[in-house]
């Protein structure tokens, strides 16, 4: 499938995806070093997909946000993000990607930013406003450092999610103006589950969970955390983007 990869200063290159990704996973999982052919470059994934009714009954197409924060091309986030973009291709939906890094996202909030007007604005950072609004689904893939996000989705956390734009506090506490949304994390880690949870208190479900979304006050959000990453078999990996698949068929679908 032939999609346009975006830039903000507006180069269009056409892309190649399908093949590519089958094979990525393919290589992923045998362990040989393989390329995401869309890393490196500045991009906005924003195209128009023919609706697949025989995998999405419905037919409705939903608008998704998808923002991937690994540094690592062939690393299992980077699969992962290509699973997730695939299996929402299939439900022939709207899909908006980010991969961070490849964009050189900077994500050190400039000192006065927050006390900018929305249109006075970097246009990138207007775009993201306009595409977090328009999107009716989020997803976000990620591994988990030093019991948080990647500092480069901690800051794109901090210059997007903006006050006055993203939300704001009100007497009867805190709004949110973007609307209810699908939000899934992918978070992958090392730590054994029932330590992460008992000796550290799952930093990253507390930051997702409670901190972001549950001041947005989303209804609908779920996270999924693979680990650990480093003990795992291809075949372990190989269910895991089985889940992936499944997870978003189950989620991103208007019922
Ligand atoms: C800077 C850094 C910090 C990390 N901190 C943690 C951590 O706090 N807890 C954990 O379980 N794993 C930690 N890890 C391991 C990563 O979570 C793990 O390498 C990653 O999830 C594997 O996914 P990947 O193959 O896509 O890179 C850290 C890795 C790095 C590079």
């Amino acid at each position: 499938m032939s999609l346009l990869f975006k830039n903000p200063v507006n180069h269009v290159y056409p892309v190649t995806i399908g093949l590519s990704c089958q094979k990525t996973k393919t290589e992923f999982l045998s362990k040989k070093s393989i390329t995401f052919r869309v890393q490196h470059k500045p991009q906005t994934v924003n195209h128009k997909i023919t609706n697949h009714p025989s995998s999405n009954p419905k037919g409705v197409v939903m608008k998704i946000l998808v923002i991937l924060g690994h540094p690592k091309p062939g690393s299992f986030n980077h699969v992962l993000a290509e699973t997730a973009v695939q299996t929402l291709q299939e439900l022939g939906h709207d899909i908006l990607f980010h991969d961070l890094y490849g964009e050189r996202f900077d994500p050190v909030l400039p000192v006065d930013e927050e006390k900018l007007d929305e249109s006075e604005l970097p246009e990138f950072l207007r775009q993201y406003l306009d595409e977090l609004r328009a999107s009716q689904g989020l997803i976000f893939i990620h591994p988990n450092w030093w019991g948080s996000p990647p500092a480069i989705l901690r800051g794109w956390i901090d210059r997007v999610f903006r006050q006055n734009s993203v939300y704001n506090f009100t007497p009867n506490g805190p709004i949110s103006y973007i609307g209810d949304k699908i939000v899934q994390i992918f978070s992958t880690s090392n730590t054994p589950r029932d330590i992460e949870v008992n000796v550290y208190g799952d930093p990253v479900e507390n930051f997702w969970k409670v901190i972001v979304f549950g001041l947005l006050g989303s209804q609908s959000f779920e996270r999924r955390n693979f680990e650990s990453i480093i003990l795992s078999t291809p075949e372990e990996r190989s269910l895991w983007l089985d889940e992936v698949k499944t997870t978003i068929r189950r989620r991103f679908i208007f019922s």
